[in-house]
């Protein structure tokens, strides 16, 4: 199979498996990831291949959804491009990646890093802030039946990993908990470079709440 074709149908496989998934990690969340991470791949040396499939792949079964199963993400993905026959070091590198990936928050030492996954990294962590990622939070919010905002319950920036998963708090409160500290997080320049403005304009739309809210 070439590597477009490789690149094919496996779109198709996760746009398929995601029919119905909630909206923040919805077919159309991967789709901005993968034009994010084939944009900043252009600026560096790295195997695009493996940088397409990872972007395509990173979401297909999150442990969010799955009792907190870690493993499920990355087995997904491994199962499904040996399945159609890519290669073994490219398959063992995307299930890496995503396997790396899926400690979000960043409490964890990564253990694990390529340029790759920087890539990746960087691309999804760009759809988490922005204009895009306000939309996220807030989606996600809802999902879980949060507030949108409740000036009696501060953000907590010492979580502990198990808090951080099991929070209740306000979706507001995740701006200051995640989102703003995103940008100095990014591995790659053009990243960093992406990541400022999107990171103005949230800056701008809290103080516009706020102003609002007085
Ligand atoms: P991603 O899939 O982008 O790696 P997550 O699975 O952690 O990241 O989160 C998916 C989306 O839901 C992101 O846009 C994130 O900001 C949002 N989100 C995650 N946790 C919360 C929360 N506690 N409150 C509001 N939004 C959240
Ligand atoms: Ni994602």
């Amino acid at each position: 199979m070439t590597r477009d074709t490789i690149i094919e149908r496996t779109r198709d496989f996760v746009k398929e498996t995601l029919q119905n998934a909630e909206g923040g990690h919805d077919w159309w969340h991967i789709y901005r990831v993968w034009n994010n991470a084939r944009l900043i791949a252009q600026t560096e040396t790295v195997d695009h291949l493996t940088v397409e499939l990872a972007a395509l792949l990173h979401d297909i079964a999150d442990s969010k959804f799955h009792n907190g199963d870690e493993e499920i993400g990355p087995r997904t993905a491994a199962n499904y491009l040996k399945s159609i026959g890519v290669e073994d070091e490219v398959v063992e590198h995307v299930a890496q990646i995503i396997r790396h990936m899926s400690f979000k928050s960043g409490f964890d030492s990564p253990g694990f890093y390529s340029i790759e996954m920087g890539i990746v990294q960087d691309a999804d962590r760009l759809d988490a802030i922005g204009a895009i990622g306000i939309a996220r939070a807030f989606t996600y919010g809802g999902f879980k039946g949060r507030e949108i905002y409740n000036p009696e319950i501060p953000p907590n920036l010492n979580m502990t990993k198990e808090e951080y998963k099991n929070t209740t708090a306000p979706s507001i409160n995740h701006f200051y908990e995640k989102l703003l500290l995103l940008k100095d997080k990014m591995n790659t320049a053009t990243g960093k470079q992406l990541a400022q403005q999107r990171h103005q304009f949230m800056q701008a739309y809290l103080d516009q709440f706020y102003m609002e809210c007085k």
